[in-house]
């Protein structure tokens, strides 16, 4: 039986057309600034969010540790979201390196943080509190993309209180495409931004930050210190090149196929999914029977070849992505529907 890997979307390998790129890639020393094909990467994200600059970086983990610690000084503070990748899946990285809070407020379903909460999560000068400066959103948050228009009253608010706002946009390719926004209608709205090319773009590795000059001179010297100057990447960066060019349109087909998923896993009796407004490439689901637990139905998945995430909130996580084919996505819907079926008797 033929595993299918819905776990998540960086389970993809670069096709063959983006290994010879690769292979090919214009080499030189990127510390020195000297990787000719690091800094056409760099160049190119820079124009696409609108930005003056970019730095590449390893990991979407190393490129928001880079930009919050580029942004606070000890003692400061983030405001995010309380299920933020940030907040809950990054080992709290700002706060154990760089020694600043994070000030958790509830996401909402459709991942945004209430402008009042936000509000008021910020601190007054007092020399009893923490220093706030910086409100860091995601999108998309769990599949769920944020509106343009969310982002701007978000910078509005930050604006008249003197913060900066960072985008984790680890998937923002796929809100943009959802949502038939360019990628700097988003990133119009945030002085910094993180996105990843090793998710819905399928490169192997890395991600990049964008923001002003003076950030992206900071963030050059914290990624370094973080261990992440990296020779030779233009290697690295070859593949993300390719996966701008070759890799952001057909993300259309991921979100296809999580619809389709989603819309045949509905019928299925005893299966619950949970609704999503703007279908990305992701679906949420489980069981609305007591005998059957998230981590017992993964479970029972996995022994069927469907190996899928368990994600606390929201159920289990099924991710499409770059080599799964409309006939996987009939064939899970299948394999489940077989498993309720034995599972009921
Ligand atoms: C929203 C979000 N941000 C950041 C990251 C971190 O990316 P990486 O795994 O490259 O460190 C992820 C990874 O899944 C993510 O989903």
């Amino acid at each position: 039986m033929n595993k299918i890997d819905l776990r998540s979307d960086t389970v993809t390998l670069p096709p063959q057309a983006m290994r010879d790129a690769m292979y090919k890639a214009e080499l030189g020393d990127d510390v020195y600034g000297e990787d000719p094909t690091v800094n056409l990467l760099q160049e190119r994200c820079a124009q696409l969010t609108g930005k003056d600059a970019a730095l590449f970086v390893a990991s979407g983990t190393m490129g928001n540790l880079t930009a919050v610690l580029s942004h606070c000084q000890r003692s400061d503070e983030v405001i995010l979201g309380s299920r933020s990748h940030i907040a809950i899946w990054e080992q709290a990285g700002a706060a154990a390196f760089g020694g600043v809070s994070l000030r958790t407020i509830a996401n909402e379903a459709d991942g945004t943080l209430p402008l009042e909460q936000i509000n008021l999560c910020i601190n007054e000068d007092d020399p009893h509190r923490t220093q706030t400066r910086l409100i860091a959103l995601e999108n998309t948050f769990n599949g769920q993309p944020l509106m343009p228009a969310y982002m701007r009253m978000v910078k509005e608010l930050a604006l008249q209180n003197g913060l900066a706002v960072h985008l984790d946009g680890a998937r923002l390719f796929n809100a943009s495409r959802v949502l038939l926004a360019s990628i700097d209608e988003f990133t119009a709205h945030v002085d910094t931004v993180q996105f990843c090319f090793s998710k819905g773009l399928a490169a192997p590795v890395g991600s990049i930050i964008c923001g002003n000059h003076e950030f992206i001179a900071k963030a050059r010297r914290v990624r370094k210190a973080l261990g992440g100057g990296m020779r030779q990447a233009g290697v690295l960066a070859a593949g993300c090149l390719w996966a701008l060019d070759n890799m952001v349109e057909r993300l259309d087909l991921d979100h296809a196929l999580a619809r389709q998923l989603a819309d045949g896993l509905a019928q299925i009796p005893g299966i619950k999914v949970v609704p999503a407004q703007h279908r990305t490439n992701m679906v949420f689901f489980e069981s609305d029977r007591s005998d059957l637990s998230r981590a017992e139905l993964a479970r029972r998945l996995r022994d069927i070849g469907v190996l899928v995430a368990v994600e606390g909130q929201l159920g289990i996580r099924a991710v499409t992505h770059f080599g799964l084919t409309a006939e996987d996505i009939e064939e899970t819907i299948v394999r489940v529907e077989d498993l309720m079926a034995v599972a009921v008797h």
